[in-house]
C-alpha cells in the first residue's frame, strides 16, 4: 500500500471510529474521555464547594457525587426541609465527612442584595471557599410571541443575574486568594436553541456569553470558568418551569417513562467534569449528543432538520411528548 492509500484509509478509520464513538456516548468527547482517563472525582476531596439549588434534581446529584470523593459542602436553596435531607443524605454516603463539613445554608438566589452577607458566611464556617457551582435555575415552556415581559425579567433575575451576581463576589474573592472555579448550569438550550422556551433559552446564552468573557479575562490566571450543558434530565423542573405569564408554574411533573438520563447519572458527570475544569461540558441520551455535534459544526444541516421536521418535533425529542398544549398553538 502507497503512502497516500495508508493515510487515507487511516482518516476513514478515524473518522468511523468518531462517529461510533458518538453513537455510544451520553456526554460529549471530551467529558466522555475525562471519565475513563481524567482526574476521579476524590481528587477534590476536603475542597469547599458551595452549590446554589442543591436541593433537589441535579445540583442534589452533583453534591452526592462531591460527598462520596470527599469534598466539603455548602447546600443552598430556598426549601430547608430539602436541603436537610441532602445534607444527611451527603454525611450518609460522604467519605470521612463529619456534620461540620456539609453546611445547610438557606438561600434565594435572587435576592443579590444578601449574597455578600452568605459569602461571609461560608468563609467564616469554612475559613476559603474552592469552587462555586451555580445550579438554581427554572425552564420554561411558552409560545414565543405569548410570552409577558415580566417573565423576561423573572427569568433573567434568577437564571442569569443572581448567577452573575454571586459569581462577581466569589470572582473578586478567588482573585485575592490566586485560585478558584467558577461552575454555571447552563443547558444545551445554552448551546443553540430550543423552540418553545424562548426566555429560557435567551438567559441561558446570556449565561454563555458573561462566561465565556470572564474565562478569556481570567485564562493567564489560576481562575477556572465551567460551563454545564444538560440536556433532558429528571427533575422537578418541567413542574417548575416558567410559562408565558409572570408568577405561573408550567405544573406538569416529568414522568418515569419519559426518556431523559436521571439526575444522578447527569450528577456524576457534572462533577467529573468540574473535576477536570472542562471549559463546556455536553450530557443528554441519545440521538441529542451527535444531533448537538451537527447543529453546532454544521448549522445549515440544523436548519433543514427543523424545516423538514418542525419545532414540534424538537419540543418531543426534549418532554417525550407535548404535555399541556401551550396557550395559542
Ligand atoms: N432538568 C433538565 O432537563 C435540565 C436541562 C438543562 C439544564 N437544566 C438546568 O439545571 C439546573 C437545575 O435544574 P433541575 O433540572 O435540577 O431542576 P430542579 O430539580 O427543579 O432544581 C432546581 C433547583 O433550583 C433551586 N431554586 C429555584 N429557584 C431558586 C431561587 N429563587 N433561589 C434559590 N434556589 C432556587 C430549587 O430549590 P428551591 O425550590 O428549594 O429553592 C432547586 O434546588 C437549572 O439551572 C436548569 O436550568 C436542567
Amino acid at each position: 500500500m502507497n503512502v497516500c492509500a495508508w493515510i487515507v484509509t487511516m482518516i476513514v478509520i478515524c473518522i468511523i471510529v468518531y462517529i461510533i464513538a458518538l453513537l455510544l456516548v451520553d456526554c460529549d468527547l471530551s467529558l466522555a474521555w475525562a471519565t475513563k482517563v481524567g482526574k476521579p472525582i476524590d481528587t477534590l476531596c476536603g475542597k469547599v464547594v458551595w452549590i446554589t439549588g442543591a436541593s433537589s434534581g441535579i445540583g442534589e446529584h452533583i453534591a452526592l457525587a462531591f460527598a462520596r470523593g470527599g469534598a466539603k459542602l455548602v447546600l443552598s436553596a430556598r426549601r430547608l426541609n430539602e436541603l436537610e435531607r441532602v445534607q444527611s443524605n451527603c454525611l450518609r454516603i460522604g467519605k470521612n465527612l463529619t456534620e461540620r463539613d456539609v453546611l445547610v445554608m438557606p438561600m434565594d438566589v435572587t435576592a443579590v442584595d444578601q449574597m455578600e452577607f452568605h459569602f461571609q458566611q461560608v468563609l467564616e464556617h469554612f475559613g476559603k471557599l474552592d469552587i462555586l457551582v451555580n445550579n438554581a435555575g427554572r425552564s420554561q415552556r411558552a409560545e414565543w410571541e405569548d410570552i409577558e415581559l415580566g417573565v423576561d425579567r423573572e427569568m433573567f433575575d434568577l437564571n442569569v443575574f443572581g448567577v452573575v451576581a454571586l459569581s462577581r463576589i466569589a470572582v473578586r474573592y478567588f482573585q485575592r486568594k490566586s485560585e478558584g472555579h467558577i461552575v454555571v448550569t447552563s443547558s444545551l438550550a445554552g448551546v443553540k436553541a430550543v423552540p418553545f422556551s424562548g426566555s429560557y433559552t435567551g438567559a441561558k446564552h446570556a449565561i454563555h456569553g458573561y462566561f465565556d468573557a470572564l474565562r478569556i479575562e481570567k485564562l493567564a490566571s489560576n481562575i477556572a470558568v465551567t460551563l454545564l450543558c444538560p440536556g433532558p434530565v429528571h427533575s422537578n423542573f418541567l413542574a417548575e418551569s416558567f410559562t408565558d405569564r409572570a408568577g405561573e408554574k408550567f405544573g406538569q411533573a416529568v414522568e418515569a417513562t419519559d426518556r431523559r438520563m436521571t439526575a444522578e447519572r447527569c450528577g456524576y458527570l457534572c462533577a467529573v467534569a468540574i473535576a477536570n475544569k472542562l471549559e463546556e461540558a455536553w450530557m443528554a441520551l441519545f440521538p441529542i449528543i451527535p444531533l448537538y455535534y451537527i447543529f453546532v459544526y454544521y448549522p445549515n444541516i440544523t436548519s433543514l432538520f427543523v424545516h423538514y421536521l418542525g419545532a414540534r418535533f424538537f419540543l418531543k425529542m426534549r418532554d417525550t411528548k407535548v404535555r399541556k398544549e401551550m396557550r395559542t398553538v
